[in-house]
């Protein structure tokens, strides 16, 4: 399986679909519906842009699988997979924060995080023209920059988080909050997972925990990580997922652990 080409392709596809978003927001965008919960939002753009890169997807690679946000999945016949968020920081987009992005992956194997080889990832801002990307074995890039995790490993980090859509799990988050706060300079909250992550491949951030992600939220950006010299995993152990994903250079991903954990 030729990687780089498949990255090649998420690359053109986030470009084209990233320049549609943009488009649509320029025009004024509505929120379409509320999902899980009133934060949980999706927008006409949301759908749009997802059916443009599995349209485009299907006639490239016919045969591989996809798994996309906001139109379900489709196994395929390949053992290639397409991981897919189209729009990566929902509410950022609808309020008009330039802080959000096309996230695409290509994943070999069972198309869930535990069971899968991510084998190229791309996640693209459209608003700042910004395309981060990575292919297994071959490191991760900014428009032709090559990428390297900080080595910041404790006081004196930035630490990124988000919050879970579930209300129920909030006092969690805000707990562990509490325990991270004492580690670090300051924390973040991007509103963009996919973009959390890749500012650790970029070392703009020196480290990143969220519970609940979804496996488009975190599919090209852990590669991202993996691939600039990072470590990310669930926690404490095990591939990232809904019960939390850790993501930090490695020393400091070690002291997030345990202090998650304790
Ligand atoms: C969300 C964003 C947010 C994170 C949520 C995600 P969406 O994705 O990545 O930063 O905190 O967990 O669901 O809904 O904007 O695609
Ligand atoms: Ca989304």
């Amino acid at each position: 399986m030729d990687a780089a080409a498949l990255a090649d392709l998420a690359l053109d596809i986030a470009r084209e679909a990233g320049d549609l978003a943009r488009r649509r927001r320029e025009a004024g965008v509505a929120i379409a519906a509320t999902k899980s919960v009133i934060a949980d939002i999706v927008t006409e753009a949301d759908r749009e842009v997802e059916a443009l890169i599995r349209e485009r997807l299907a006639v490239a690679r016919p045969g591989d699988g996809f798994l996309g946000e906001e139109s379900g999945a489709e196994r395929g016949t390949t053992g290639i997979t397409w991981v897919v968020d189209p729009i990566d920081g929902t509410v950022n987009y609808a309020y008009g924060m330039p802080h959000y992005a096309v996230s695409i992956a290509a994943i070999e194997g069972e198309p869930e995080p535990p069971l899968w080889t991510a084998l190229a990832g791309v996640v693209h801002n459209p608003a700042t023209g910004e395309t981060f990307s990575a292919v297994r074995g071959g490191g991760a890039w900014r428009d032709g920059q090559r990428l390297a995790v900080s080595e910041v490993g404790g006081a004196g980090a930035l630490v990124a988080t988000g919050f879970g859509y579930d209300p129920a799990t909030h006092a969690g988050d805000l707990a562990r909050v509490a325990k991270v706060m004492p580690l670090v300079r300051d924390l973040r909250r991007g509103g963009a997972a996919s973009l959390d992550l890749a500012y650790v491949a970029a070392g703009r951030l020196d480290g990143y925990f969220e519970r609940g992600l979804h496996p488009w939220d975190h599919a090209a950006g852990a590669l991202l990580v993996t691939e600039a010299g990072g470590v990310v995993t669930g926690s404490p152990h095990g591939a990232p997922g809904r019960e939390m994903t850790v993501a930090a250079g490695p020393a400091l991903h070690a002291r997030l652990v345990a202090a998650i954990s304790a």
